[in-house]
């Protein structure tokens, strides 16, 4: 099975139907994308994924688990980096990378290779790794937010709208990050964003996903091209305001 499989997964909220039956899988290694605005279903699809929330109906295994029976088995399997995240704000930089290695890994070399990598991913410098993370700017708190969750080597890393905030360079800092881990550590990468350039020059394929439903789906260029346009966006602005049936 692949690593993500998703089948019909609907999810309803008291009257708001917030995913409609969705279905899409994610092969090895491979950088697969949600996109759509706000209020498509990213997130929902995210946290019934990483086992925080049951699914409506519908099934959706990761490695083989499924996320309602085998939540335990799926949570060993991921790391989830949510939307918006605290930090603990006592902890400078370093304590908080040493402290997720430990609780990740149980020998002392495994622990300090996922430290070492962290700090990599972090792009902190030496300087700021060692202030309270209370000091950080925004840029700063997801960046290390992203290191504590690929530093580990997850076999899956769900990453919940990664550049939510940054500014353009530290976007383009994360989006490189990402590419090379998913690249180098052969993670399998799910992730959402609600920008369709990022998603276009990221993902090797994209779902997009409008108002609980995927509209869309393929390669950025697949989609582009069979749209008949020169950008993600306007291949998207272009389903929504047709029939509404997507393609
Ligand atoms: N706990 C909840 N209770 C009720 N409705 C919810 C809840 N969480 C999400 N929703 C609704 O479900 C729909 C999908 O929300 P979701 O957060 O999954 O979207 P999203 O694509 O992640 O959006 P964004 O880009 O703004 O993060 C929205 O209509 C939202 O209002
Ligand atoms: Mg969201």
């Amino acid at each position: 099975m692949d690593p993500v499989y998703v089948k019909n997964l609907t999810k309803i909220y008291g009257d708001t139907a917030a995913l409609k039956g969705i279905s899409f899988n994610v092969n090895r290694g491979e950088i697969y994308c949600l996109v759509g605005p706000n209020g498509a279903g990213k997130t929902t699809t995210f946290r019934i994924l990483s086992t925080l929330i049951l699914p409506t109906s519908g099934e959706a295994y990761i490695e083989g688990y499924s996320v309602v029976d085998e939540p335990e088995k799926v949570r060993e399997v991921i790391s989830y980096l949510p939307e918006d995240v605290g930090t603990y704000k006592n902890l400078t930089g370093y304590e908080y990378l040493k402290f997720v290695a430990s609780v990740y890994f149980r020998d002392h070399r495994s622990i300090l290779d996922a430290i070492k990598r962290g700090i990599e991913i972090s792009d902190l410098t030496d300087e700021e790794l060692n202030r309270p993370m209370k000091t950080y700017s925004k840029g700063m708190k997801r960046r290390i937010q992203i290191a504590r969750a690929l530093m580990v080597e997850p076999r899956i890393a769900i990453l919940d709208e990664p550049g939510s905030g940054l500014d353009p360079v530290q976007k383009h800092y994360i989006r490189k990050i990402i590419k090379l881990y998913a690249k180098r550590e052969g993670t399998t990468v799910l992730m959402s964003t609600h920008e369709m350039a990022e998603a276009e020059e990221i993902c090797d394929r994209v779902a997009i996903l409008y108002s609980g439903e995927i509209v869309a789906r393929g390669t950025p260029k697949e989609i582009i091209d069979r749209l008949g346009e020169s950008s993600l966006e306007k291949a998207f602005i272009k389903i929504v305001s047709s029939s509404g049936d997507g393609i």
